[in-house]
């Protein structure tokens, strides 16, 4: 039976099955934020477009192509969230959150909508797990932030992941860059791709990063940022590079690398995943000092990083890296008769409220096919009442391995099946 509807194009169900590697990849994430003095922050799902249009610029690929932009019965135009470091800085500027203590440490996990070719990897609806501090200019900070996303793949048991690093400087050093750029593409302008023609024009640092093979030739040969950087850039750069060998955090410096937003300034970092092809980056992040300014708020500077957890859970299924089973139920409670099942959900309500997961049998099914259902579950035993039992105030508890049964005083079933419980 074909179902009417699809989930629609670029978007797909993640299925009870697919969770185990969500919760693995949520819970670690959750993890190094605690460590690291992140708290959580959950932003609407959509915003008011200009957080999106003023924060991530015009000439984006994300606010010129993909962004879901419509208009609510109010006449207002709202967008779903294309990225979560606008709204960061939104809410930062609401909640009056510059007068804490900086820098604010903040982290989200949530959908993300970008309305782009789907293939592996690329979704209209993904989701990201990111983290921004807010409020404060030292290096140490962006070599704490790429140090964190280090400790996390790392902890997520994925090997061969790099770190690409680069600095692009700052409003001071870049105009002087971006002349010297075009520049280098003026001779080619003619042989670029109709994409790099544009950039051209309109946003040419993102010349840098076009995947066409002359244009990509073109970017090698091309002016690097870092013999740009006026002298405060430099040093900041130069800080982030110490603190980084301080900390043992490998990195690769790549002059290519200057991402697809236009916020960022001086530090910007992605995580590469074992087997690059095309844009197929685990995380991406930086410095954006400018950022907060631009929507409203007083100068702040501010770095964070934002990691794509369908690519994360796409790597660990290839590399299958030993992920914990989510726990199952403890037991699986069958009945024999109608008067057996009465009696199954009191028992099975009262194991319930003492904390441990128990699933009952329901409608009239054979035992033989409670029993396989209760395999099919993943219980690691069944709880089974009939009329003897009910009145012996027994149960034969079955392990599901082993075959073997034993008879229980239902006084003691409890403390019988918390021996067996999973540790979680
Ligand atoms: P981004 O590089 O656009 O950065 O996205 C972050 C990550 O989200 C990417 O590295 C990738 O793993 C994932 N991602 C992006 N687009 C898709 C897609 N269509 N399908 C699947 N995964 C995708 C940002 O959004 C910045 N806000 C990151 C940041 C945080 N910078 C500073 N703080």
């Amino acid at each position: 039976m074909s179902s009417l509807y699809r989930a629609p194009r670029g978007t797909f169900d993640i299925l009870p099955e697919e969770h185990v590697y969500w919760k693995y990849v949520e819970d670690k994430a959750a993890f190094w934020c605690r460590l690291y003095g992140y708290r959580p922050l959950s932003m609407p799902i959509f915003e008011d477009a200009q957080v999106f249009t003023r924060a991530v610029g015009g000439a984006t690929d994300i606010v010129d192509k993909e962004m879901y932009v419509f208009q609510d019965k109010g006449g207002q135009d709202l967008a779903l969230r294309a990225e979560g470091t606008a709204p960061v800085c939104r809410a930062y500027l609401e909640h009056g959150m510059f007068n804490l203590a900086q820098p604010v440490k903040l982290y989200y996990i949530g959908p993300t909508f970008r309305y782009e070719r789907p293939q592996a990897g690329r979704y209209r609806q993904h989701h990201q797990f990111g983290y921004e501090a807010l409020g404060e200019a030292d290096p140490v900070l962006d070599a704490e932030v790429i140090e964190m996303a280090w400790r996390l793949f790392l902890s997520l048991g994925l090997s061969g992941v790099s770190i690409q690093l680069n600095s692009i400087g700052c409003k001071t050093c870049r105009p002087r860059f971006l002349e010297v750029l075009r520049q280098h593409y003026s001779v080619h302008a003619e042989n670029v791709c109709a994409d790099c023609k544009g950039r051209l024009a309109r946003n040419p640092l993102r010349l840098l990063d076009c995947k066409k093979d002359y244009c990509r030739e073109l970017a090698e040969a091309a002016p690097k940022t870092l013999d740009y950087l006026c002298d405060d850039c430099r040093s900041h750069f130069e800080s982030v590079r110490d603190y980084l060998e301080k900390l043992s955090i490998p990195f690769h410096l790549n002059h290519r690398l200057v991402r697809g937003l236009d916020y960022y300034t001086r530090t910007v970092f992605e995580v590469e995943p074992e087997e690059m092809g095309g844009q197929s980056s685990l995380g991406g992040g930086g410095r954006y000092d400018d950022l907060i300014e631009t929507l409203g708020g007083r100068p702040t500077p501010a770095v964070g990083f934002a990691a794509g957890l369908e690519r994360i859970v796409l790597n660990l299924k290839k590399q299958n890296p030993g992920i914990p089973p989510l726990p199952g139920p403890v037991a699986y409670v069958a009945y024999l008769g109608q008067e057996a099942k009465t009696e199954a959900v009191r028992l099975t309500s009262e194991l319930r409220k003492d904390g441990l997961a128990v699933i009952m049998a329901t409608g009239d099914k054979s035992l033989k096919a409670q029993m396989r259902h209760a395999d099919s579950l993943g219980s690691s035993c069944v709880v089974i009442l009939g009329r003897e039992e009910i009145q012996n105030r027994t149960a034969v508890v079955r392990d599901m391995s082993s075959g073997e049964q034993r008879t229980v005083a239902e006084g003691d079933l409890a403390n019988v099946l918390e021996c067996r419980k999973h540790p979680t």
